[in-house]
């Protein structure tokens, strides 16, 4: 238990680093812009131009400080579409709607750096060619999202028990209501897949992000039990081999990657 927290608060500085220096490349680089429109008051720059030199100023103070390429877009695109979306007239409840759900969606990312994509159809093809046609088992999808593909998965396997962990609340919502009409031996619960003992799953799946996934492995191997399988969509451990790697040729080139507990 110890060590899980310790790993999970070593993923955590890690993710609210980058947030944290997102964050501060925006503010210098909107302290450089606006010095530039005080001081060079002959650039008549539009609203939208001066946006996206923020946003280039901000993606090239992220480039240089090395964090993730996905950042990089983010600063670059944060404050132009800020200023498109401003440009139509909408009324303030959308953006207020918008809002809350994007913060039931995407609010924890800050601290988990997993946010919500969904698993193509194809990894559902291929999964249920992996898993058992008749004996007992039991499967795990960490952050299940708005679980899709574990409903389709407990649809096609009645012999297996389906779990899903979910902390986004809206996600999890959509999840219940729609395990509510499908089938029984499916449930998925809100929660943090941290705090969570895997050694009652066969197959474990996790469709997360790069940043998590050696200390996913750390408590993988410490709880899953010996010839158990650990299935990873599309990112790697590093330096662990897996012992199959599947290439599929869904919209995002995925693989799955599979690891036998020893
Ligand atoms: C990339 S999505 C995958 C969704 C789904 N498993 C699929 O394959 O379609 C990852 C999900 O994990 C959730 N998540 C991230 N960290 C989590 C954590 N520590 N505990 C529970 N859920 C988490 C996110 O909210 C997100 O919905």
């Amino acid at each position: 238990m110890l060590t899980n927290k310790i790993l999970l608060r070593n993923s955590l500085q890690k993710n609210q680093n980058s947030s944290i220096m997102a964050l501060l490349a925006q503010i210098a680089s909107f302290l450089m812009v606006a010095f530039i429109a005080v001081f060079h008051s002959s650039l008549a720059l539009s609203l939208f131009e001066w946006s996206c030199m923020q946003g280039l100023l901000a993606s090239f103070i992220s480039y240089y400080l090395r964090m993730p390429l996905w950042w990089v877009f983010i600063n670059l695109l944060f404050t132009p579409i800020v200023v498109i979306t401003l440009s139509f007239n909408i009324s303030p409840f959308w953006f207020l709607l918008f809002f809350v759900c994007l913060v039931s969606i995407y609010g924890k990312t800050y601290k988990t750096q997993v946010p919500l994509y969904l698993s193509s159809k194809n990894v559902t093809t291929i999964l249920e060619t992996l898993l058992p046609k008749q004996r007992q088992f039991s499967f795990v999808d960490l952050g299940s999202g708005c679980g899709g593909l574990l409903n389709d998965l407990a649809d096609s396997h009645k012999n297996g028990q389906f779990y899903g962990i979910e902390s986004a609340p809206l996600p999890f919502l959509i999840s219940r209501i729609r395990s509510v009409f499908q089938v029984s031996n499916c449930k998925i619960f809100w929660g943090d897949f941290w705090q969570h003992d895997f050694s009652k799953y066969d197959v474990v799946y996790a469709y997360l992000s790069p940043i998590p996934m050696e200390s996913l492995w750390q408590k993988a191997s410490k709880e899953m039990r010996s010839g158990s399988l650990l299935i990873s969509n599309t990112f790697i451990i590093p330096g662990i081999t897996p012992y199959k790697s599947i290439h599929l040729r869904d919209f995002s080139k995925s693989t799955l990657y599979l690891w036998k507990i020893p």
